[in-house]
């Protein structure tokens, strides 16, 4: 939800930045933007983007506007990559006949809770980490504080309006297989939050994986390949004796 102004550093670089806004004269004026597209979130929640192809989304003090935002959200968290981070930020500033009532009619303290609901809403952001900076009174040693400093370098903290971020990142597990063409997977069973997967065809064998921390480990299989077993299922399970798990 971006204008012609930008908040991200000049001197980093990114790969690509995406703007999304309703003005295109104005995406147009905006320097950092390598694309951008114009849509009513109110009317259209859909972004016509790729699943899990950002590492980064930004909403800056736009997320009282958006009269569905669950869908919006839904839509972020389908274009983040696993792992990918969702910052919305704001402060008290709005054009009122725009916002959303409960924007509006709300304090600081209920607008971020309705922001962090908007995060709740979508089962796989995990929970949100939350930057609250009220105004100082003019305090000179507040001022000099790196949060500060970091902010207005940032763009995003003049020191005079109260500052609110709240930052989620997406919890999505990301496949840990590339598979060629000529290989399929299967999914054999499930313990203690890891899963046994069964390769056929090129790199064939069995992997247990751990979508929590991404690891994947090749384990050596006592079983028939799949072929041999036609309407037999198995599995695998915790072997006490040797600490490990092995399939069954
Ligand atoms: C105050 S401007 C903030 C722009 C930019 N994020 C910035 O910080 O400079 C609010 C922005 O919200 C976005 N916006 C407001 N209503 C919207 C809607 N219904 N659909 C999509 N975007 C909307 C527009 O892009 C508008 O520029």
């Amino acid at each position: 939800m971006s204008s012609w102004v930008s908040h991200l550093p000049k001197e980093v670089k990114y790969k690509r930045v995406v703007g999304h806004g309703l003005n295109a004269q104005e995406l147009a004026r905006n320097p950092r933007l390598d694309y951008f597209f114009v849509k009513d979130l109110n009317q259209d929640q859909k972004l016509e983007m790729e699943d899990a192809s950002f590492d980064a989304v930004l909403c800056t003090v736009s997320v009282q506007y958006l009269q569905q935002p669950e869908k919006v959200f839904a839509e972020v968290f389908r274009v983040l990559r696993p792992g990918g981070v969702f910052i919305v930020s704001f402060s008290n500033r709005l054009f009122y006949e725009k916002a959303i009532g409960a924007w509006r009619d709300g304090s600081g303290y209920s607008r971020v809770q309705l922001v962090v609901q908007y995060f709740q809403c979508i089962e796989g952001f995990t929970q949100p980490e939350m930057i609250r900076k009220l105004p100082s009174a003019g305090n000179s040693e507040d001022d000099k504080s790196p949060f500060n400093w970091f902010m207005k370098w940032l763009g995003l903290f003049s020191g005079k309006d109260p500052f609110y971020a709240e930052i989620d990142s997406s919890s999505k597990p990301e496949f840990p297989l590339e598979l060629k063409s000529t290989e399929e997977i299967d999914f054999l069973g499930s313990c203690n939050g890891l899963l046994l997967l069964e390769v056929h065809g090129e790199g064939k064998g069995l992997k247990l994986w751990n979508p929590t921390t991404g690891e994947c480990q090749k384990l050596p299989s006592s079983c028939p390949s799949s072929n041999d077993v036609m309407g037999r299922t198995f599995g695998f399970g915790y072997e006490k004796s040797t600490h490990d798990f092995k399939d069954a």
